[in-house]
């Protein structure tokens, strides 16, 4: 409901303005008639300016509505909008009404008074200017500088206006010479629109080299300020160097024709020629080396450990942890797995393409002493066929069938790796019917008694992943992804078996409220050194020579978002609100967080430990998370289309920093 209010509320001021641009219009040409037609056209502007009225207390209705969502939904509306149109609305009443009213009750007016005419114009131009606030600027608080972008235009023109009629002389232009000044002024607004898109496009480009470190806003979040007087490079942040390694893999990342079960095919990039990439299957507590080697002409790679809270310089992070991977280069990674679960790896270079082309695969960090049962990881993907968006598990868009013996315990592993094709409103949904079952993890993390669930729609941010766990009934097992509801998993006792139907309306499943509560070493209680708050939004904007409705956050795109400063184990306390009208899995680097609450409503299953959190128009999560891991850590979208038009931010320990650089030129674009 969030985002038709929003568009909603944007739409009445879009009303508000054409109706008083119109009112302004009608009043300014009132000097211009005849006593008896100034009389009959005075009565009808009186009727607009009541439609107008009606107008604004619906504007009313639908900010009040809005807040019911929580004060940050509709804060710049009544700090900024609500001004632009009041001061002009009551300025209508008290100067241009009674003076029209006159006009209708016959008595001598002057038509050409400014404040019988300027009111109802200013009132247009503060309307647009909502439509601003609404669809382009997206204000912040504290809401100073909205004083001057967007009070500023509008004093100004008020100047400008008075001015104009102030020394105005009624006249009764030709219908040439006013055709002629419209087509002049709208030659002269699209020329000044082309021209601005012009010079955003190519003034918002990054720059060639940039280092990470340039931290244009730097946000405390309330604590004390940080210095980097200590200097401690990310570089010296790896996993054991020394150790001789338990596990050891070499990935090579390569171009290859890739297939997919209908028979579809694409140039991709792939992990060992292969998409999804060789499966990484260590046991908790190995020291892994994972050697990276780069084949792929002209294409630079990295491999990050999605979930794995590894050390900073092992995290693979372009530009930021370390220098991308060129064409013939390599790079050796080494962590020692401390987290049992579900991970995956990707390239983070480029990843809004990449990742996309295929370069993924999955990482599981097994349990020492590993109970038998049928491990099935499962990762979505939408692959981009031309102009076609296909979602597939793995590099299957049909039905894939897989025999499994009833009483079977069996451990689906389900990762989503895609950005969402048709809806970006909700997360990818899944269905698993056929069974009952539990979720025994979110983002590689145990839920604490989990309990059982029937047809439940499983939503699952991009990144974040679920595991499904079961015991292989008699009948068939199905897990389907809903934008491909035909292709998917059919587990089935025995071959051949028909497809059973899938449930229709089946309740989400809510990790808020799923499981047992225990206690945690962070809670809703604790005493936090810093709390941060996060604004999400959307709206016209350039970003390295991309136009259109972008993300923000706290009104701002990389590199311009506030770096989160922290110190070694402070515990940090976490807002984030989606103004926007699309959802943001959002992922923070290194660290797990716990969700507090959501939307006020705090949590009360077992601890959600998570590391992608979807958040939905609308929707304000508290999370928390302890700042246990030191370095330069990546804080950003995993919708990566919004990481590349600037949804990224960075956490950043006192002392730590990165000698390395991003930007065009730099080879290293981590988004
Ligand atoms: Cu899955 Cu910053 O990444
Ligand atoms: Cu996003």
């Amino acid at each position: 409901m969030f985002e038709p209010l929003e568009n909603a509320d944007t739409t009445v001021a879009a009303l508000l303005f054409l109706v008083y641009w119109f009112i302004g219009y009608r009043i300014g040409q009132l000097a211009n008639l005849s006593p008896l037609d100034a009389q009959r056209s005075a009565r009808r502007i009186l009727a607009w300016i009541r439609v107008g009225f009606g107008l604004f207390v619906l504007r009313l209705a639908s900010i009040g509505w809005l807040w019911t969502y929580g004060w940050d939904f509709a804060e710049n509306r009544v700090w900024v909008s609500l001004p632009l149109v009041t001061l002009p609305l009551v300025a209508v009443v008290i100067w241009s009404m009674p003076r029209l009213r006159r006009i209708v009750g016959g008595s001598d007016v002057d038509r050409l008074d400014p404040k019988l005419v300027v009111p109802a114009q200013v009132m247009a131009v503060g309307g647009l200017l909502t439509v601003w606030v609404g669809f382009v600027s997206r204000p912040v608080p504290p809401h100073f500088d909205d004083l001057l972008t967007h009070g500023g235009p509008l004093v100004l023109v008020t100047a400008l206006l008075w001015l104009r009629q102030f020394r105005r002389k009624a006249v009764t232009r030709s219908m040439r010479a006013r055709v002629l000044t419209a087509v002049a002024g709208f030659v002269a607004i699209i020329g000044l629109i082309t021209g601005s898109i012009i010079y955003g496009l190519s003034a918002s480009r990054l720059p060639d080299h940039m280092s990470m470190m340039d931290h244009n806003l730097v946000d405390y979040g309330g604590g004390l300020p940080t210095s980097h007087s200590a200097r401690t490079s990310v570089d010296t942040l790896t996993g054991p160097r020394d150790l001789a390694p338990d596990k050891t893999f070499t990935v090579t990342a390569e171009a290859a024709k890739i297939q997919l079960s209908s028979g579809r095919t694409l140039d991709g990039w792939t992990y060992n020629g292969g998409t999804p990439g060789p499966e990484i299957r260590v046991k908790e507590g190995d020291l892994v080396e994972i050697k990276l080697i780069n084949k792929l002409p002209d294409v630079n790679v990295t491999l990050h450990w999605h979930g794995l809270d590894v050390p900073n310089a092992e995290d693979g992070v372009a530009g930021l942890t370390q220098d991308a991977v060129p064409n013939g280069g390599s790079h050796t990674y080494r962590f020692r797995a401390e987290q049992v679960g579900s991970f995956w790896y990707h390239t983070h270079q480029a990843s809004s393409e990449a990742v996309v082309k295929g370069l993924f695969g999955s990482l599981i960090v097994e349990p020492r002493d590993k109970p038998a049962v049928e491990d099935i990881a499962v990762m979505s993907h939408v692959w981009h066929v031309g102009d076609e968006q296909v979602s597939a598990f793995g590099t299957k868009d049909t039905l894939e069938r897989k025999r499994i013996k009833p009483g079977t315990p069996v451990l689906i592993r389900l990762t989503n790796t895609g950005v969402n094709p048709a809806d970006d409103i909700i997360s990818t949904q899944f269905v698993l019917s056929g069974t009952p079952f539990r979720v025994t993890a979110i983002d590689g993390t145990p839920v604490n008694g989990p309990t059982e669930l029937h047809d439940t729609l499983m939503e699952l941010a991009n990144g974040g992943r679920y595991d499904l766990s079961f015991t292989m009934p008699d009948g068939p097992v199905r897990l389907a992804d809903l934008n491909a509801p035909d292709a998917g998993l059919l587990l089935e006792p025995n071959d051949g078996g028909p497809v059973p139907a899938l449930p229709e309306e089946p309740p989400a499943f809510d990790p808020l409220s799923y499981g047992t509560p225990t206690t945690t070493k962070i809670n809703a209680g604790t005493n936090f050194d810093r709390r941060f708050k996060l604004i999400m939004d959307d709206g016209l904007n350039f970003h390295d020579g991309v136009f259109g409705l972008l993300p923000m956050i706290n009104g701002t795109q990389f590199p311009d978002t506030p770096t989160l400063m922290v110190r070694e184990n402070e515990v940090i306390q976490t807002t984030l609100i989606n103004r926007s009208h699309e959802v943001h899995p959002m992922h923070l680097h290194g660290h797990h967080a716990l969700v507090l609450s959501r939307n006020g409503v705090p949590s009360t299953g077992s601890p959600w430990w998570t590391d992608t959190l979807d958040v939905r128009p609308g929707e304000i999560f508290e999370i928390a998370f302890v700042a246990d891991n030191p370095g330069v850590w990546m804080d950003h979208c995993h919708n990566l289309e919004h990481a590349r038009n600037g949804m990224v931010m960075h956490l950043a320990y006192e002392g730590v920093t990165s000698p390395y650089h991003v930007g065009h030129k730099s080879g290293n674009q981590p988004e």
